[in-house]
C-alpha cells in the first residue's frame, strides 16, 4: 500500500465550464476575458475550432505566486452572428462537448459547415443533435449510421422551439439553448432529469417547476454582453484524487477551489452516503458556480455502493467509472442499473469497466443498462494489461486503482488522460509519501 499526503491546489479548471466560456465568448458581444481556462485537449479542441470558424481569440499561459501556470483567454466577437463559412471540416478531435455544442451554433449561421472527430467521436450518437435543430429549421445530414460528419447548412431564419429533452443530457440542452439564442422568438427546453446547468448559469437563463419537470427560458435573438469568466477546479477530476485518498489507506488530502455545483458533486452525496471520510470546507459562491475545499482522507471505510436512481446518474454521470473502480477495490462489490448512456461515451464504457475488472479477478455480470461485481476471484501476479480504449475516464480509474494499492497494471494508450488532466502523473507523483 502507498500513503498520499498534500494539498492540491493545480487540478485542471472545469473542462464544460470551459467550453461554454468559449463558446458563449464567442457569442457576445465585446471581449470575453476567461480565466484559469484548461490545458486539456478537449477544451483545446473548441478554442481551435472557434478560430477556424472565424473567431478572434488570444491564449496566454502566467506563472503564478504558487508556481503553477494559469490559462487566460481572451476572445473578440460582435455578437451572435460573428462566425465565417470555415474552409475545411472543423476537427473536433475527442471533444464530444464541442461537436455538440458547437453544432446548435452553427445551425443558425447562414452557411455550410461540417464537424468530424477522432475514431471514437464518429462512432458517437448524434441523431440526439440532429433532430431539433431540423425542427428549428436547419438542415442537418448525418450519416446512415446517425453519426459524425454532421454537415450542417445553417440558417439566420431558426424558429424557436419547445423541447422536452428525450436524454437526460445537459450537451443536448446546451446545443438547443445555444442555437434558440438565435431563434426568431423565445424558446423553452423541458427537462425530466435535471442535468449539469452550466449553460443555463452562465447566459443567466430562467427556469421554473412545472409538473415535476423543469423548464428553461431562451430569449431569441437577445445581444449578449461580454462578461469576464472564471474557470474553477473540475470536480471530475477532483474525482480521482478522492478515490485516490479513499483507497490508499493512511492517506490526506485537501483538494483546493473544486466546482461543487450540485448538479456536478453528486459523487460526493454518494461517497458521503456510503460513510466516507470526507468534507467539504470554505464554500463559497462565484459567478454563480458553488466552489469548495475537500478535504478526504482514509480514516473510514466505505460500504458497497450500489447506484440505480437515473436522476443521481444522470448528474454523477462522468464519475461513475471511478465510483465503480473505488468499490470494487475497497469492497469487493459494485452494482449499476439505468446508466445505458455510459454505453456512448468515449468508449462504451460498461463494457470497458467489465472488460479490465476481470483482467483484474473481479467477478462482473454485465446488462444492456449496468453491471454486477459480486467479489474477487483472485488476484493476478505479475503486470495486469488494460485496455484504456482511447477513453481518459477509464484509463485513469484504473491508474488511480493500481497507484493506490500499489498494483502493477500496464494501461494501453495511456496519454489519452491529457484529454482532460494533462498533469494527472505529475500530481499523483508530487502526493505521494
Ligand atoms: C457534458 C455532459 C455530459 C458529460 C460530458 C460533458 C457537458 O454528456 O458526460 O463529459 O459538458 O455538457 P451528455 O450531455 O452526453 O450526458
Amino acid at each position: 500500500m502507498r500513503v498520499f499526503k498534500g494539498e492540491v491546489t493545480a487540478l485542471p479548471p472545469d473542462k464544460s465550464i470551459s467550453h461554454r466560456a468559449a463558446l458563449i465568448g464567442a457569442l457576445s458581444e465585446g471581449t470575453t476575458e476567461i480565466t484559469n481556462f484548461s490545458g486539456g485537449f478537449d477544451n483545446q479542441s473548441t478554442l481551435s475550432v472557434l478560430q477556424r470558424a472565424g473567431i478572434a481569440l488570444s491564449q496566454e499561459e502566467s506563472v503564478q505566486l504558487n508556481g503553477r501556470t494559469q490559462r487566460r483567454v481572451v476572445i473578440k466577437s460582435r455578437g451572435l452572428w460573428s462566425f465565417q463559412p470555415p474552409a475545411e471540416p472543423l476537427m473536433c478531435n475527442n471533444s464530444g462537448s464541442t461537436m455538440r455544442m458547437f453544432a446548435g451554433i452553427l445551425a443558425a449561421q447562414p452557411f455550410r459547415s461540417e464537424l468530424i472527430g477522432d475514431s471514437s467521436l464518429m462512432k458517437r450518437p448524434m441523431k440526439r443533435v440532429a433532430d431539433p435543430l431540423r425542427l428549428m429549421g436547419a438542415d442537418i445530414e448525418l450519416s446512415s449510421a446517425g453519426t459524425a460528419p454532421i454537415v450542417i447548412n445553417g440558417t439566420k431564419e431558426l424558429k424557436p422551439i419547445a423541447y422536452r429533452l428525450p436524454v437526460p443530457s445537459a450537451q443536448v440542452k446546451s446545443l438547443v439553448a445555444l442555437a434558440a439564442l438565435h431563434a426568431d422568438g423565445e424558446s423553452r427546453i423541458i427537462e425530466q432529469i435535471r442535468s449539469r446547468d452550466h449553460t443555463e448559469v452562465m447566459l443567466g437563463l430562467e427556469s421554473f417547476e412545472q409538473n415535476g419537470e423543469r423548464v428553461i427560458v431562451v430569449p431569441g435573438r437577445k445581444q449578449i454582453e461580454a462578461k469576464p469568466f472564471y474557470i474553477p477546479a473540475d470536480p471530475s477530476a477532483a474525482c480521482f484524487i478522492v478515490a485516490l485518498g479513499l483507497l490508499a489507506r493512511g492517506s490526506e488530502i485537501m483538494i483546493r477551489d473544486v466546482c461543487l455545483n450540485p448538479t456536478r458533486a453528486a459523487f460526493l452525496d454518494i461517497l458521503m452516503a456510503a460513510g466516507a471520510g470526507l468534507r467539504i470546507e470554505n464554500l463559497r459562491v462565484i459567478g454563480g458556480e458553488s466552489l469548495g475545499d475537500i478535504l478526504v482522507s482514509s480514516a473510514s471505510r466505505i460500504e458497497p455502493l450500489c447506484i440505480s436512481d437515473p436522476q443521481l446518474i444522470a448528474i454523477a454521470i462522468d464519475e461513475i467509472p471511478m465510483l465503480a473502480v473505488l468499490s470494487a477495490f475497497a469492497t469487493g462489490r459494485f452494482e449499476l442499473h439505468n446508466a445505458a448512456e455510459l454505453r456512448t461515451k468515449e468508449s462504451d464504457r460498461i463494457a470497458a469497466l467489465v472488460v479490465n475488472l476481470e483482467r483484474l479477478g473481479f467477478v462482473c455480470e454485465q446488462y444492456p443498462d449496468g453491471f454486477v461485481v459480486t467479489g474477487r476471484n483472485q488476484v493476478p501476479s505479475g503486470t495486469v494489461v488494460l485496455d484504456s480504449f482511447d477513453d481518459h475516464r477509464i484509463a485513469m480509474s484504473f491508474a488511480i486503482a493500481g497507484r493506490a494499492t500499489a498494483g502493477s497494471f500496464d494501461i494501453t494508450d495511456i496519454e489519452v488522460v491529457g484529454v482532460s488532466f494533462p498533469n494527472f502523473f505529475e500530481l499523483l507523483d508530487s502526493l505521494e509519501v
